[in-house]
């Protein structure tokens, strides 16, 4: 599918002797929205197994929030620290999406060619938010169907893979009736399409303003969270998906039926090292960091280019805007995803 092509190609040097380089959103220091710039910096030069991916989209997500303030759930700072950094951030570059067209291919790359739409996952080794991004081709890494803007595409990564991992955790079919803590956010809004897709009666918990939202997207039942005790529904459910950090099992047995599953999306040092002796009490708890792969990316494309996944995107910023998307995302009230165009995507 043709896309606009891109100003100037920064892989090509500018002065003899000077490296390429390009633009990316940047952290040296933690701290608040300030802290994160545009920077010129080099190119990242593919090896031969990478992709080098133009950037047109990707999303500031809570997980940029989380390495941006060094803001983890208590406990985890001691885990995270050796891979993210304690005093300084290790990744300054930062963005665990992007989607985009393929620039060049290592010379053992199979599968993927110059000017191929892709979405990929970068994982804890972040770096989508830069004009350039290296991808390994055996990573998180999936064509973009026909169907879905690149936009639409990046929008579904974060949510969908997380949401998509868990629930491979749980049986879900149909009837199961399952709580989905956190229904509106970026991962919430995932779980609740997915979870009904398998036919699963969801009981959504948001705000009122956000309730149509999660109908839409199919949930039977919404529960404000605001002005209702979610543990007191007068039922109890199979499963419940704790996207927010306020069901920890303690709470979240008030709710579940003896047998259920218990996916804790956010969980603190106490919940996760807890974990496994759920089961003691008779539930099963699943958290940590699951993986995931490119099978899996593929098939939530192959559900938003069908139809039976939507890409949730609540609010677009232009690339220099980064800043100011990251203060949305730290109001912990945004719906869905939250997009930084990069390149506008032209398409015949
Ligand atoms: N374990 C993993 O592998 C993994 C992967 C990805 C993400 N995560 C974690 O998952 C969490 C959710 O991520 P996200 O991207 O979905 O976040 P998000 O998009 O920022 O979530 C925002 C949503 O949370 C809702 N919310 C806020 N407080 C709430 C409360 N007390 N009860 C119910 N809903 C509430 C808000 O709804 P209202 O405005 O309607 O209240 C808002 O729509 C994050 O903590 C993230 O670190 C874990």
């Amino acid at each position: 599918m043709p896309t606009t092509p891109h100003r100037s190609d920064p892989t090509t040097p500018t002065a003899p002797g000077a490296g390429p380089r390009m633009r990316a959103a940047v952290h040296e220091r933690y701290g608040g929205p300030d802290v994160v710039r545009l920077a010129d910096v080099p190119v990242p030069t593919p090896g031969p197994d990478d992709l080098l991916v133009r950037a047109y989209a990707s999303d500031v997500s809570v997980a940029d929030h989380r390495l941006r303030a060094r803001d983890l759930p208590r406990g985890m700072g001691v885990l995270a620290g050796p891979v993210v950094g304690f005093r300084r951030p290790r990744r300054q570059v930062l963005g665990m999406e992007v989607a985009g067209v393929v620039a060049a291919t290592g010379p053992r790359v199979t599968g993927f060619r110059p000017g191929d739409r892709v979405v990929a996952a970068t994982g804890s080794g972040f770096g989508g938010h830069a004009e350039l991004v290296r991808v390994p081709a055996s990573g998180v890494v999936a064509h973009v169907p026909d169907a879905l803007r690149l936009d639409e595409a990046v929008a579904l990564v974060f949510g969908g893979l997380t949401a998509h991992k868990f629930l491979s955790r749980a049986d879900v079919r149909p009837g199961t009736e399952a709580l989905v803590n956190g229904a509106s956010g970026a991962v919430g809004t995932m779980v609740v399409q997915l979870a009904a897709a398998r036919g699963a009666r969801v009981t959504a918990v948001c705000s009122a303003p956000n309730a149509d939202l999660v109908r839409s997207l199919g949930a039977t039942e919404v529960v404000d969270h605001l002005t209702q005790d979610v543990t007191a529904l007068g039922r109890r459910v199979d499963v419940v998906v704790d996207c927010v950090g306020t069901l920890p099992l303690a709470r979240a047995r008030r709710v579940l039926r003896r047998g259920g599953t218990l996916l804790l999306v956010v969980a603190d040092l106490a919940g996760t090292i807890g974990a496994p002796f759920a089961r003691l009490r008779g539930v099963r708890a699943v958290t940590g960091d699951l993986p995931t792969s490119a099978a899996d990316l593929t098939e939530l494309l192959r559900l938003a280019a069908e139809g039976t996944l939507r890409p949730v995107v609540d609010r677009t910023y232009a690339f220099e805007d980064v800043v100011e998307a990251h203060r949305y995302v730290d109001t912990g009230r945004k719906r869905g995803a939250v997009v930084l165009r990069i390149l506008p995507e032209v398409r015949a």
